[in-house]
């Protein structure tokens, strides 16, 4: 079950975090990985550890020529794009009356531009081989509200999600969005928010936080063939969070 052998699959934001352990988990199945990141000292380090079967390229998913780049050089080093898992995100705090027009933008397009761009670019590929799956990392911030800019952007991917679902069945492509709760990544852990984070576990029905490879589970199921009847669906990896 969950074999991905020779399946060739994209993950941003992998330097860290749940990007990392996607990546992690899909070379552990069986997967070749291009993992892309800003941070290319850590991405290059997790990509080595990981041996032959990844590849790291420095990669702002903000920027399409970036993408353009990422998919040629996955081309050329396995031939083809089985899975694009659209991770890369940033997080914000902000007030409304706080937040600049500049800070807005900048959410947008780490969040939600970026995953247009992936799906925009990795898309032509997988028509060309009549089958992918492209997996968009939401939150549960995408169904329910948090804070302004990330939840927009969050609500984005998931309506994104559908929209390219509906386009892409025809070609036997599949886009589907998780919705992780609160993941103990580095983005969550910080020393100033570990003390609220902990109080916020209280209300989680599970009692606990996740493990970043307790979403990637969800990742690998996505990217493999067994959820070949899945597109356009919303995948909630939340503790039971949003069942309150
Ligand atoms: N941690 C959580 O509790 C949680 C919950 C729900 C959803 N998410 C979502 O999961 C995804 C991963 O989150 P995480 O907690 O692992 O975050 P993280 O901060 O630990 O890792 C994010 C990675 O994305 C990279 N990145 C940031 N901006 C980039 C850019 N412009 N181009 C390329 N790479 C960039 C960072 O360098 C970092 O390596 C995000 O989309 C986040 O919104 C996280």
């Amino acid at each position: 079950m969950f074999n991905l052998d020779g399946k060739v699959a994209i993950v941003t934001g992998a330097a860290q975090g749940m990007g990392e352990s996607h990546a992690r988990k899909l070379i552990g199945q069986g997967a070749k990985v291009v993992l892309t990141d800003l941070n290319e000292e850590k991405g290059s380090q997790v990509a080595k550890e990981l041996g032959d079967n990844a590849l790291f390229i420095k990669h702002d998913v903000t920027d399409e020529d970036g993408w353009k780049k990422v998919v040629s050089e996955t081309l050329a080093k396995w031939g083809k794009i089985d899975v694009l898992v659209n991770n890369a995100g940033i997080t914000v705090t902000k007030s409304i009356d706080d937040t600049t027009e500049a800070d807005y933008l900048k959410v947008f397009q780490i969040n939600q531009l970026s995953v247009f761009l992936g799906m925009k670019y990795v898309s032509p590929e997988m028509i060309k081989n009549k089958q992918g799956s492209i997996i968009n990392i939401s939150s549960i911030n995408g169904l329910v509200g948090a804070k302004i800019g990330y939840t927009d952007t969050k609500f984005a991917v998931r309506g994104m999600t559908k929209a390219a679902a509906l386009e892409l069945a025809q070609y036997n492509i599949r886009v589907n969005s998780i919705h992780p709760g609160a993941i103990a990544t580095p983005m969550v852990m910080q020393e100033d928010t570990r003390a609220a984070v902990e109080q916020f576990a209280k209300m989680i029905p599970l009692g606990r936080l996740a493990e970043p490879e307790e979403v990637s589970g969800m990742v690998v199921y996505l990217a493999s063939d067994e959820s070949r009847y899945s597109t356009g669906s919303e995948f909630v990896v939340d503790g039971g969070i949003t069942a309150q």
